[in-house]
């Protein structure tokens, strides 16, 4: 089987972060999100993988991944030049399928658990595709599938009276025979070939759809609170280790993970679930819980809970944070003029004082 995982789109609900970069590539627990995708393939035996590219920063994916060779996969980049739907990208890759079974992953889902059972069934099953199904709370923000006795009957875009609460996850099993599909399929008032419209288009035509609950941990990070929060899920049940240097007089509790090089010092607190790459220096500050802290990061004084700090950042005053993402290179630091504070902020930034 081979493997496509979908990493273009604009991001727009994560500006500022996406400014500069792909959404897919925003760290959580310090990994690209993308790469979750990329090693739940890798794991399920499908190294053959064609990721599609394009819109802001994408160079960026390719410097990333390369050949793939460090990330155990065979990596092929696909162009997609406008953002047309996921149906769009996927016959992108007609060619680079042939004829084989294979799993579309949406670069910004996360699932918690591996997909290998799924796959495995999906490569003795004679049905034309699988999908994953997961209950939410917003029906009205996803695909979803109306089922009926064990069998999917439909399957629509976000419907403004669903039928059911299953999402359909972005991760589909599909054959070769959803390009013929997507060959006919209209766009739709967003504007994109949906491959949930190729999908209903599958089942109309009489192909057998057959589907998986997720009833772990899924989540399509269109958000800042989607990414914190599936932060915090990842850092929960990521194996601890410490190859930092602490002082004695630094307490911790909890999943702690630090990288090789960082020090942490002068009474700090460290409240797990924290990731702390490495180089960095945390002086005198209380961290956790749910934060992940980027390679080469300083923070001195501050208190932070439930935030995701990239690499090469520098915070340093007697001040809390919370709920927040800072991206790489950014700097916070205390003024000694308490009446006014100074700002050096890119388009779209959101402060709250
Ligand atoms: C896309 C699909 C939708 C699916 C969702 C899962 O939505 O169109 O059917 O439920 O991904 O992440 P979008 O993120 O494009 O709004």
């Amino acid at each position: 089987m081979k493997g496509i995982i979908l990493h273009g789109g604009h991001g727009t609900r994560l500006r500022p972060l996406t400014h500069t970069g792909p959404k897919q590539l925003l760290p959580i627990a310090n990994k690209p999100m993308s790469q979750y995708c990329l090693e739940s393939l890798v794991d399920a035996g499908i190294s053959d993988i064609a990721i599609i590219i394009g819109g802001i920063g994408s160079n960026k994916v390719q410097e990333y991944y390369g050949t793939g060779e460090n990330f155990g996969a065979k990596i092929t980049y696909v162009n997609q030049d406008h953002p047309r739907g996921i149906a769009h990208a996927i016959r992108l890759c007609k060619e680079f399928i042939g004829n084989d079974k294979f799993v579309v992953f949406l670069g910004d889902n996360i699932l918690k658990k591996s997909i290998v059972e799924y796959v495995s069934k999906f490569k003795q099953t004679d049905a034309t595709a699988s999908i994953l199904l997961c209950e939410v709370n917003n029906p009205t923000q996803f695909g979803i599938a109306d089922v009926k006795n064990g069998i999917i009957t439909k399957i629509m875009e976000k419907p403004k009276n669903p039928p059911t609460n299953l999402a359909v996850t972005g991760i589909y099993l599909l054959t070769p025979t959803i390009f013929g599909i997507i060959d006919r399929l209209k766009p739709s008032w967003r504007n994109e070939y949906e491959i949930t419209d190729a999908l209903q288009m599958l089942l109309q035509e009489g192909h057998k759809i057959i589907y998986n609950m997720v009833t772990d941990y899924w989540k399509d990070t269109g958000t800042p609170q989607d990414i914190i929060h599936a932060n915090e899920v990842i850092l929960r049940s990521t194996e601890p280790y410490f190859h930092g240097i602490k002082e004695d007089n630094v307490s911790t509790m909890g999943n702690i993970m630090v990288g090789e090089g960082t020090i942490i010092k002068n009474n700090s607190k460290i409240i797990g679930p924290v990731i702390i790459g490495k180089g960095c220096v945390i002086d005198a500050a209380s961290i956790g819980p749910n934060i992940s802290i980027g390679d080469n990061s300083k923070l001195s004084k501050c208190s932070i809970e439930n935030s995701i700090i990239m690499s090469g950042c520098n915070i340093d005053g007697d001040f809390k944070i919370k709920n927040s993402i800072i991206a790489f290179n950014s700097e916070i630091t205390m003024t000694d003029n308490t009446d006014s504070k100074i700002f050096l902020l890119g388009e779209g930034t959101k402060i709250s004082l």
